[in-house]
Formats: C-alpha cells, sequence, structure tokens
C-alpha cells in the first residue's frame, strides 16, 4: 500500500475520498466534527506539496429521497471546513458531469474543491463502472482516507482504483487499519464485544464471523431487538430490521456450539416515542408492551454488562446502548461507558467504533479514558472480522493492474 507521506503532489489534482458522514442537528450544527477534524492531516499534506484536493464523500443515505436533498448536502460542511482548514472551499454541485469537469479544470494549487454527496447517484452504491469513471476522470491521483466506509464496495471507495493508476492511503487510513491490526494480532483474553446501535444488517453478518474471536458478547440498542424477536419474544414496536431472523437464530446457535455466551438485555428502558419529555418505564426482556418501544437497556442489564467487562482485557464497542442524545434514555450507554473507562485504567485495551458511539463518548466526556476511538463502525468490526475486506485489497493492488 502506498503511502502519502512517501510522494510529492507537486501540481497534481488529487482525488480524496473521504468520510465526512458527520451528525448534523436540526439548526444544521455539526453535533461531532471528528471524521472532518481526522482527515484534515491528509488533506494539509497534499495542500502543503501544491497539489490541488478534490474531496470526495457521502452524506448519510438519501436514496431515492430527492425531496430531502438539502439534508443530505455536503454543502452543509462548507463553514466548517472553511473554519478548520483556515481557507476558501469550493463547491461542485455535482459529483460527476461536465460542470464539475470545468470546475476541476480551473482549479489551481492548493486549492480545495468539495464534490456534492455521491450517493445523489444510485450508481455510487451499486459500483457501477461507468460512474467510477466519471469520477476518476476529475483527478491524476486517488486517496483513500475515508476508513469509515471500507466495508462499502461502492463506485469512489472500489470501483474507482480500477480507473486511477496513483492511488495512495491517507494518514487516518492508515493509522485505523494499524490500529485495527495492533489489535488482531494480540487479542488479549477475556475479549469482549459490546454491539448496539442499528445498521443491523451490517452487524449482524459481522457478528457471526467474530464469535469464533471473542469471549463473551453483550448486546443491546436495537441490534438486541433483533435477537429477541428471532427468539419468539414480544417487543412491541421497537426497532427491528427485517428479514434477519434466520442469521439472528444462526448466530445464537453458533454461539451455543462454541461455548460463547451472547448476553442480551434481560430489562429495558421502554417508551412511546422517541421525544425528551417520553414517559417511560422499566419492563423485563420478554414484556414490551404493544405500541411502546425499546429506549434503552434495563437496570439489571447494566450491572450485568458492567461485571462482565470488569474482567475483560479487551473491549471492543460499537453502536450505543440506547437512544443516547435523549438524556432519559442515555443511562444505559453512559454507565457501560464509565465501566469501560474503569476497566482501560485497570489495563485492558479497550476500542470504540462507529460515528454514533464516538458522539456518544465525547458527549458524556470518555474520549481520553478509552484506548482508542475509530471513525469506523460497521468498517472496524468488517475489517477485525476479516481484514481482506475487497476496499483494502484495492489499494494494495499494484499500479500496472490499474485498467488505465
Ligand atoms: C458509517 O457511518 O458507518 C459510514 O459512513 C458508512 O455509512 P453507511 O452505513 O451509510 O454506508
Amino acid at each position: 500500500m502506498r503511502l502519502i507521506q512517501d510522494y510529492n503532489f507537486y501540481h497534481k489534482k488529487v482525488l480524496v475520498r473521504v468520510d465526512f458522514n458527520v451528525p448534523i442537528d436540526d439548526q444544521g450544527q455539526i453535533t461531532d466534527t471528528s471524521r472532518i477534524d481526522l482527515s484534515l492531516s491528509t488533506i494539509q499534506k497534499v495542500l502543503s506539496d501544491q497539489g490541488a484536493v478534490i474531496l470526495i464523500s457521502h452524506l448519510g443515505r438519501p436514496g431515492k429521497n430527492a425531496l430531502h436533498r438539502d439534508t443530505f448536502s455536503l454543502h452543509q460542511l462548507i463553514p466548517y471546513l472553511q473554519h478548520a482548514l483556515g481557507m476558501n472551499i469550493l463547491f461542485a454541485k455535482d459529483c460527476i458531469g461536465p460542470d464539475t469537469i470545468h470546475q476541476v479544470q480551473d482549479l489551481q494549487p492548493a486549492q480545495v474543491l468539495l464534490l456534492e454527496n455521491v450517493r445523489f447517484h444510485p450508481e455510487e452504491e451499486q459500483g457501477d463502472p461507468i460512474f467510477a469513471q466519471s469520477l476518476a476522470i476529475l483527478g491524476d491521483i486517488y486517496i483513500n482516507d475515508a476508513f469509515a466506509t471500507i466495508h462499502r464496495k461502492h463506485a469512489s471507495t472500489y470501483t474507482i482504483t480500477n480507473y486511477i493508476q496513483d492511488k495512495f492511503a491517507g494518514c487516518l487510513f492508515q493509522q485505523e487499519i494499524s490500529n485495527a491490526n495492533k489489535v488482531l494480532a494480540n487479542i488479549q483474553h477475556p475479549f469482549t464485544v459490546i454491539i448496539g446501535g442499528n445498521k443491523i444488517d451490517d452487524k449482524l453478518p459481522v457478528i457471526d464471523a467474530l464469535l469464533e474471536k471473542l469471549d463473551t458478547l453483550l448486546v443491546g440498542g436495537g441490534v438486541a431487538n433483533n435477537f429477541h424477536q428471532a427468539l419468539g419474544k414480544q417487543i412491541g414496536n421497537s426497532v427491528v430490521a427485517h428479514g434477519q431472523e434466520e442469521i439472528a437464530r444462526t448466530i445464537l446457535k453458533k454461539a451455543s456450539d462454541l461455548q460463547k455466551p451472547i448476553i442480551l438485555p434481560q430489562d429495558w428502558v421502554i417508551a412511546q416515542e422517541l421525544a425528551y419529555q417520553a414517559e417511560t418505564q422499566i419492563v423485563q426482556g420478554d414484556d414490551i408492551l404493544s405500541g411502546w418501544k425499546t429506549v434503552d437497556i434495563g437496570p439489571s442489564t447494566t450491572q450485568l454488562f458492567q461485571e462482565v467487562i470488569a474482567q475483560s482485557k479487551t473491549i471492543l464497542w460499537a453502536g450505543p446502548l440506547g437512544i443516547f442524545e435523549i438524556p432519559a434514555f442515555s443511562h444505559g450507554t453512559q454507565d457501560i461507558l464509565a465501566a469501560v473507562a474503569k476497566a482501560t485504567q485497570e489495563g485492558a485495551f479497550s476500542l470504540i467504533g462507529g460515528g454514533d458511539s464516538a458522539t456518544a463518548v465525547t458527549k458524556f466526556g470518555y474520549r481520553q479514558a478509552v484506548s482508542y476511538i475509530s471513525t469506523g463502525g460497521g468498517a472496524l468490526l468488517a475489517y477485525l472480522a476479516n481484514p481482506q475486506l475487497p476496499v483494502v485489497e484495492a489499494l494494495h493492488k499494484s499500479n500496472n493492474q490499474a485498467s488505465i
């Protein structure tokens, strides 16, 4: 893999695939800027070499929802990016096409052009070769600094590498891979994995692959609803990914065959609506009232999880355990963060991954109290389950293997 430190980008037009998929509140404010902040070194390296930077990113999952285009526009990031880099940032209203080509032609050394959300084109997620070529022709060189997206075989993360000869790993990409490799090379046991949050269809296959490596799996958040459903329990109106019952059952069976405990919530905090003033109740695991939904793990579950964490030597956590943005639903996530911080202080290695989890760590003041915070959630889990991910392999591919 070629590293950007070993190259001089003088007068090159450099495509930099970043993951600027950051949380943005109703007022348009970015609530956690870390994914942007951590990509600055890569951008600054190209600029200091007098190269021009063309930033490619996605933001959210716009799908076909053209009505909400503004919500997913990367234009919202310009004020913060200008502040962080201390310079003017140019913006292309589409990531491909003739207007964008003209903007790139006019781009001067040490300037930055941010392209609009690549996911406004469905071809991005399809990994479409024609779309990838339309992106590739914009630059001389490609840098991948989007670790949080390495599990997506998309046009701008994977297919594009077939159409551009010079490709490099950015600083954040390198730092994340090297940290994950350290964990893989030397997992100290007991190894506890904590999984929460949503994106359930991404997480279940990875849990399946991680079962061999871990000692105990603690499950909360939306993912736990799927396991409860697979066990035939009542989950009321809780968030659940449909069509995942079979894989959830397979995981439970495999864990039992391997004698790896999967600890699901014994009790829950439930609410009828996701609102600050919502009435809450604490109920047992198989007792979610109809019309109510799980919003946090309950106190008995928190205690059980804390006991496992206290014994752990390696802790990997992806996905919050409740809807921590609302204070009444945040206790599980906060208490488990405190337990992970204490275990870390006592010598465990703790690795926390994912946009929402990183936001929770920052919000509750634990950034210095855990060993490493990854920008990747699904990406980190996928890499730890199988480091030979296509996006990573594509960066290793030698230049003369590229198609043009
Ligand atoms: C993430 O937030 O995990 C990455 O940006 C990938 O986003 P995605 O799950 O929508 O592909």
